[in-house]
Formats: C-alpha cells, structure tokens, sequence
C-alpha cells in the first residue's frame, strides 16, 4: 500500500494545517515537564515559564515550584486541545509520559505528570481509558533522589521508591469509531491471538532507545519503534492517519511508513529535520509513496 507522510517544523499548540476531524489516531510523546533535560524549551516556547525560573532563583518560594510545573501542563494541554479537534469521532490518542523526581528549594518529590494531564485531557472532553505501564528495565534504585542507592540506602525510613515506569496513556474521542461490516482495512489489520495476549496487558516491558544513536537524536528521546509500531496497530486501520504533535526523531512517522498507515507530524526543533529525514530513509521502501515537509 503506498502512504503519504508530512512533516510540518512548527509549534503544535496551533495546527491550522489539520482540518477538524481528520486524524485517526494520535501517537505521542511530549517533552517531560519538570524533568531538566527539557527546562529550556518549555522555557523557550513560554516566557512566563521563563520568568517564573527567574522568579524563583531570586525567592525560592514553594508557590513559584508549583506555578512553573502548572504552566508547562498548560503548554501541553494547547496541544491536547488541538488534538481533540482534528481526531475523528471514535479516535484514538496514546500519550507516553514519565512522572518526573526533582529536588527544588532543598525539597526531594514527584511531578506526577500523567496525573496531570488526565485531568486536563477529561477536561478537553477526551474518555480516559485503561492505560499502560511501560517498565524499562535498565533504571537504578535511587536515594535521597541522587541516582544509585549508596550504603546507608539499608537503613530505613529516608530511601525513595524508584519510577522505573513510564505511563501510556490512552483516550477515546466520542463514542467507539464506525465500520462497516467485515470492512476490509479492519479485517487486514487484524493482530494475532499472542500480539492481542501480549500487547493488551497492563505491563509492557519494553527495551529503550539505544544509546548509540548519534548525539542530535539523543536528546530527542526516542522512544523506541516497537512502541510506536504496537499502538499504531492496537489503536488504527491500515490506510488510516497517525498523528504525532511531537515527532522528536520521527519514530512514529517510521512506524506508520512500516505499517501502512499515513502520517502527519510537527516537531518545533528544526535541527532535527535532517534525524528525520534519515529515520525514515531507514524505513522506506517502495512503500513510501511521498514524503512532505513543511515549514523550514
Ligand atoms: C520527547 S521528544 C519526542 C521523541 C519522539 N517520540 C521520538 O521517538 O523521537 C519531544 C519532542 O517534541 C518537540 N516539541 C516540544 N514542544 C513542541 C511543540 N510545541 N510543537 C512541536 N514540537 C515540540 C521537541 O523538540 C522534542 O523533539
């Protein structure tokens, strides 16, 4: 089947490119708020998140620690928001997301982020349902929240669990989607007795990204393409749309091309056009019947 992909480089809080009710499926996943690695962007797209860090290193206030963490889900929820508009009645959209653990003004918690953004996705109007536990096998134990555990980590009470889990969260728009029956893009997507057994379990576990992949498409964080290709599967029909408002190194657009579903994705970092353009070069095969980038 041949498929047609676009990659947009631009700022996905606003997608006037997409029409309402076009997409099929969302495939995700956003910077992290709260997880250092991505300060500065969520900085970069919002001065107001800009000026409360100021703010924040001249008066260490608890209040300014929660005002930056809201502001950034605010950043996001923008894009949920769009999201919902251009998904069609019944689709899908699977969010990858990791809490974060953080010491700020000397005090060592959790962001829960994919409790954050439930609650912002039921309030765009998204059905939240039963979600994904992505276990990564490599994360250490940590203490006092500074990485490995050290002696003293045998000694109760001061020692924290640690999240070696990410979330797949998962959302409906409206009610379930439509086919006719024995409609054949829906019977030629069918998934195997052990893929339905193995991917429709709360617990994924799932090897990460290689970290041999070049330094520009590391700080992406990829997740990996099994991930993308699974949901992908689960959650849309061969010839559908898959939408990724963050491509980062553009694993989901690789993991539609593989599955014979269209694409369309934006990511804001324009030095990663040439990480995606390769990512895909990986992929492509006759199958690729057109790639369209907008925006540089
Ligand atoms: C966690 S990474 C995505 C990684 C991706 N799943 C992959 O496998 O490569 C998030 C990406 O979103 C991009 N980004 C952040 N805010 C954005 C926005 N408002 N619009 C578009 N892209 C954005 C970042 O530049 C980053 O590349």
């Amino acid at each position: 089947m041949q498929t047609r992909h676009k990659v947009i480089i631009g700022d996905s809080r606003h997608i006037p490119e997409v029409a309402d009710s076009s997409i099929h499926l969302m495939v995700t996943s956003p910077p992290y708020p709260m997880v250092q690695m991505w300060d500065r962007q969520f900085a970069e797209l919002d001065p107001k998140i800009s000026a409360l860090w100021q703010k924040l290193e001249q008066e260490s206030r608890e209040e300014t620690v929660t005002q930056i963490y809201s502001a950034m889900h605010e950043n996001l929820a923008k894009t949920w928001a769009e999201t919902f508009r251009v998904l069609v009645d019944g689709g899908i959209a699977c969010i990858n997301i990791g809490d974060a653990t953080r010491s700020l003004n000397g005090k060592f918690r959790v962001f829960p982020n994919h409790a954050r953004i439930i609650e912002h996705c039921e309030k765009i109007g998204f059905t939240t349902l039963p979600y994904i536990l992505w276990k990564k096998p490599t994360t250490k134990p940590t203490y006092k929240g500074k990485g490995a555990f050290l002696g003293s980590g045998f000694l109760p009470p001061n020692a924290y669990v640690t999240l070696d889990c990410e979330f797949i969260l998962i959302f409906r728009k409206g009610k379930l989607r439509q086919f006719q029956p024995h409609d054949p893009s829906r019977y030629g997507s069918a998934f195997t007795k052990q893929e339905r057994d193995e991917w429709f379990s709360q617990i994924w576990q799932v090897t990460g990204t290689r970290q041999t992949v070049d330094k520009l498409e590391r700080r992406t964080a990829a997740y990996p393409d099994e991930i993308a290709c699974r949901l992908i599967k689960m959650f849309s029909v061969e010839g559908d749309i898959v939408f990724d408002p963050f491509l980062g190194s553009g694993t989901t657009t690789k993991a539609s091309v593989e599955n014979n579903r269209n694409s369309v994705g934006y990511e804001s970092d324009k030095c990663l056009l040439e990480v995606i353009k390769k990512k895909i070069g990986c992929s492509a095969t006759k199958k690729l019947a057109e790639l369209q980038i907008v925006g540089t």
